[in-house]
């Protein structure tokens, strides 16, 4: 399925000129990535029927979209590398990540609409719906860089809105271009919504503590933004008093503008997670999450071991 997904997006044709419009598209989708959405996508149709190839156009469709939010967001969040390679607004400039990022939601949206298998037009709602509310995730995520007082519950709806409900998405579509009921739709929904959590936490982490070249990120990029993430919550939970918090903010609060001064600034957020033990509150919050999902999962009248075995192998990833 997995290759099937990437020769269906490798086959997307782009119109030659301009060529700066273009070239960025084609390059960040030949970059690779995980292509998770496509295949939560087709893993749910074949819950429900063995043709799955027949969705491949809206598989890719969200490939493309999920794609033109990692433009948008790069620049948002001024990383400057992605899988490894130069982002888009560093490669070329500013102008062409919102452009070529315009232009691949607008074909995304485009390719959503001619797919026209069992109940389409609900499959196409759901996808704009979905679009509108990453939005609002991602103004939240903004929003929260200026705030020191985010609670766990107001992150937690923020990294829904950003991150999971696209898995949700891709879950529901699945479902809903197999003809599957809406009982079963919104298991499927529910099901992704709670791996998204689980995705997004093991994000934040990564962000902290995984490898720069298998993460294909800079570590530490969500600390020089002043991200809150479930790091940064997690652990003004855990200081035990407000001049131990105080401290932090400082720490997180420090201009850093050279490359030495970000390169101290990480380090000592990091270790400050270290001590306090934050990334095995990760760790079970995720098992939290996945025990959830499973829970929710086990509740469809229908074969979901491949389906499971997916998303579980999904946990601990380093990329
Ligand atoms: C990155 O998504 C954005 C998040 C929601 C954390 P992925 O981790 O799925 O990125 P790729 O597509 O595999 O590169
Ligand atoms: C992911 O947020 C959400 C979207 C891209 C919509 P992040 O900002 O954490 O994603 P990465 O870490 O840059 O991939
Ligand atoms: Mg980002
Ligand atoms: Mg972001
Ligand atoms: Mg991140």
């Amino acid at each position: 399925m997995i290759e099937d997904i990437r020769s269906a997006i490798a086959a997307i044709p782009y119109p030659q000129r301009p060529e700066g419009l273009y070239e960025p598209i084609a390059y960040v989708m030949s970059m690779g990535g995980k292509r998770l959405r496509p295949m939560l996508m087709l893993l749910c149709y074949s819950v429900f029927r063995p043709d799955w190839q027949k969705a491949l156009p809206a598989a890719t469709a969200l490939e493309l979209y999920h794609n033109h939010t990692l433009l948008h967001d790069d620049l948002m969040d001024h990383a400057d590398v992605r899988r490894g390679k130069p982002t888009v607004h560093r490669r070329w400039d500013e102008n062409t990540a919102i452009l070529s990022g315009d232009t691949m939601l607008l074909m995304a949206a485009r390719q959503m609409a001619q797919q026209r298998i069992g109940r389409h037009e609900e499959a196409n709602e759901c996808f704009l719906k979905s679009a509108i509310e990453i939005c609002e995730g991602q103004q939240y995520d903004v929003n929260f860089e200026k705030r020191h007082d985010v609670t766990e519950e107001e992150y937690i709806e923020m990294i829904r809105l950003k991150t999971s409900v696209l898995l949700g998405c891709a879950a529901k579509i699945g479902a809903l271009l197999a003809g599957a009921s809406d009982k079963d739709c919104n298991i499927l929904y529910a099901f992704a919504e709670k791996i998204g959590l689980a995705f997004q936490l093991q994000d934040d982490c990564l962000d902290c503590f995984g490898n720069e070249q298998t993460f294909g990120k800079r570590i530490g990029g969500d600390i020089l933004c002043g991200k809150k993430t479930f790091m940064t919550v997690a652990a003004m939970q855990r200081m035990e008093n407000d001049a131990e918090r105080k401290d932090f903010l400082d720490v997180l609060d420090a201009k850093a503008d050279t490359p030495e001064a970000e390169r101290k600034k990480i380090d000592l957020v990091i270790d400050i997670y270290r001590k306090l033990g934050i990334a095995e509150v990760a760790d079970a919050r995720i098992q939290q999450c996945y025990d959830e999902a499973h829970r929710i999962l086990l509740t469809l009248d229908a074969d979901t071991a491949t389906l499971w075995n997916y998303a579980t192998s999904l946990l601990g990833r380093e990329s």
